[in-house]
């Protein structure tokens, strides 16, 4: 298994699972993207194209996951910005907005989701963030496993968010500075 950074001929097989994994608000009882507007081939592969922060785990060459982090200028050039998202990326400080996690479903539950979220948070560090941000839907339903490794890898709730589309959100804050450096 390879684990390495998204290129643009991934972008179809990262929309199918971005597809897969959509599921609507009435829902209750899957866990994925919700109510999620999925973003166009094309949309992915503007994503993908020259982001060090997107990245895709591989077993022999099949994409079997991925996880999506982007930059506000990365952000600011989506073809869709939704209100939550607006009001995201205007926090300050020097800020990775991390989007997106997926696992294939026989794949899962082996802490896959881990190994993708500790690559993003090395890099973050690496490049000098001082946090990253990662918005999830709480109602009308939470993804309990999102919520669950969000907390696990260090993220704080920060604030929750009621979009135009009556969907409640929880942002939430993984600090990188050590506060003595602030
Ligand atoms: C959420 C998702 C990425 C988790 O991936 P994964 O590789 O199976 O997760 P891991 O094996 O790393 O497990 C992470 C933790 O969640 C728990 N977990 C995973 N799937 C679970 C499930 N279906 N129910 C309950 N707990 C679950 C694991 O036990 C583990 O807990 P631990 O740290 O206490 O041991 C995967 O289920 C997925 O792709 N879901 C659809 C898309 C989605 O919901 N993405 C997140 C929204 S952005």
């Amino acid at each position: 298994m390879k684990l390495m950074l998204a290129k643009e001929i991934d972008a179809k097989r990262i929309r199918e699972l971005t597809v897969s994994n959509n599921i609507k608000r009435t829902d209750k009882n899957k866990i994925g993207f919700i109510d999620y507007p999925i973003p166009s081939l094309n949309e992915y592969k503007r994503r993908i194209k020259n982001n060090p922060y997107f990245f895709v785990l591989k077993e022999k060459d099949k994409v079997i996951g991925f996880n999506a982090s982007y930059t506000k200028n990365k952000i600011s050039k989506f073809d869709v910005v939704d209100d939550v998202l607006k009001h995201t990326i205007k926090k300050t400080g020097k800020i990775l907005f991390f989007e997106q996690l997926a696992i294939a479903q026989h794949h899962r539950k082996q802490g896959l989701s881990y190994k993708l979220y500790f690559k993003m948070i090395n890099k973050a560090k690496q490049k000098g963030f001082d946090k990253i941000l990662s918005i999830l839907v709480t109602k009308p339903i939470t993804n309990k496993v999102s919520k669950h490794t969000l907390e696990k890898t260090g993220f704080k709730l920060l604030e929750k968010y009621k979009s135009k589309d009556k969907l409640t959100f929880a942002i939430y804050l993984l600090n990188l500075k050590n506060k003595n450096e602030n």
